[in-house]
């Protein structure tokens, strides 16, 4: 019902292309199945993460979604991430991954060490009823806490989030509020 996996293949023809850059600032940063080319630090302006979207795949199930990020568009911030170079032939496993109401969106990636380049980024589409918006975060910790799906516990999602984003040295209030409040509920 919100599988995006046609219109992503409609949306660019990357045939053209040998390598292309994809910037990940979820779970794309910590869970890399998927081989790269190179892979570098790098972030994103006029955009910000949040836990906006419903995952009926992953963290969730169809009848109780978990709830997984999105970007969304905001002035003067910037997000980092990792952005890496792939070949035209992991987006058939990238598309089916990000198939839950994710877009390929073309972005320029500033990698912080360098070069800005054109490339690919999967976002929430906010026309699709997968997309929750804005959301207080003790309501969004409290979901989170209460679900799973076949790849995990929801919670797992936010704390691998938190330590990659540690590990990286990027500080993400919104992230590490809604860890903190899943870690006062694990500890109650
Ligand atoms: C991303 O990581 O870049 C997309 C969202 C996700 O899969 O968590």
């Amino acid at each position: 019902m919100h599988d995006t996996q046609e219109k992503n293949r409609q949306r660019q023809d990357l045939s053209k292309y040998d390598e292309i850059w994809v910037f990940g600032y979820g779970s794309l940063i910590y869970k890399v199945d998927f081989p790269y080319i190179e892979r570098r630090y790098a972030n994103v302006y006029g955009w910000e993460r949040r836990f906006w979207m419903l995952s009926h795949d992953h963290r969730g199930t169809p009848e109780n979604p978990g709830i997984v990020l999105t970007l969304t568009p905001s002035n003067n911030t910037e997000c980092f991430g990792i952005a890496y170079k792939i070949t035209e032939a992991e987006f058939e496993h990238l598309d089916h991954r990000e198939k839950n109401g994710y877009l390929r969106e073309e972005i320029d990636i500033h990698l912080v060490d360098g070069d800005t380049v054109r490339g690919l980024v999967y976002i929430g589409d906010t026309n699709s009823s997968v997309y929750l918006g804005p959301t207080p975060v003790e309501q969004l910790a409290v979901h989170i806490f209460n679900s799973r799906g076949p790849s995990g516990e929801n919670r797992e999602y936010v704390f691998n989030m938190g330590t990659a984003l540690r590990k990286y040295a990027i500080i993400d209030e919104h992230v590490f509020a809604i860890e903190q409040f899943l870690q006062n509920l694990s500890n109650a």
